[in-house]
């Protein structure tokens, strides 16, 4: 039901059309949500921790602070989108291995952030920890995440993964 404070929003969730309508300062994590995308954590809401992360347009985003609105016409991908992506297979594996993941709050957004090294290829601990500094973890598990992306990094630079 649209009334006079909300606003028609259509753009593609995970490769499907959606149409839905939103308040002019609805965030997209919300709104993602209301959606059934449960990877899409809202945690700080101030952009602080990137537990809310989705790809949008193909660059990672803090959906707490993306105004819904501005999703219009957008290409709009959350981890459950991308089951099928070998990189984040990768990021998978090298995660389980390193021990990466406690309570896995963080973890969708972690991976999402992470595919954008994905491009430039392997990258040193520095520059991964550096890139991955927007997101925050509970559970403390900087040094085994940096691993575990160095590795998924590494089997893509070798063509294991693409
Ligand atoms: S909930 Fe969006 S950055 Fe923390
Ligand atoms: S694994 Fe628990 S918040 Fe990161």
């Amino acid at each position: 039901m649209i009334d006079g404070r909300q606003e028609m929003v259509r753009f593609e969730l995970n490769g499907v059309p959606v149409e839905i309508g939103v308040v002019m300062d609805e965030p997209l994590s919300q709104v993602l949500r209301r959606l059934g995308e449960a990877t899409v954590r809202e945690s700080c809401a101030v952009g602080l921790c990137g537990c809310c992360t989705a790809l949008v347009d193909g660059k990672s985003v803090s959906t707490c602070l993306y105004w819904a609105v501005m999703a219009d016409g957008t290409h709009v991908e959350t981890l459950d989108g991308l089951g099928s992506d070998q990189r984040v297979a990768a990021l998978q594996g090298s995660i389980a291995e390193r021990g990466a993941a406690q309570c896995g709050y963080c973890t969708p957004g972690m991976v999402l952030t992470a595919l954008e090294l994905f491009d430039a290829g392997p990258q040193s601990t520095q520059e991964i920890a550096a890139h991955m500094n927007g997101n925050l973890c509970r559970c403390a598990c900087y040094p085994e995440m940096t691993c575990a992306i160095k590795d998924a990094l590494m089997t893509a630079g070798d063509g294991s993964a693409t």
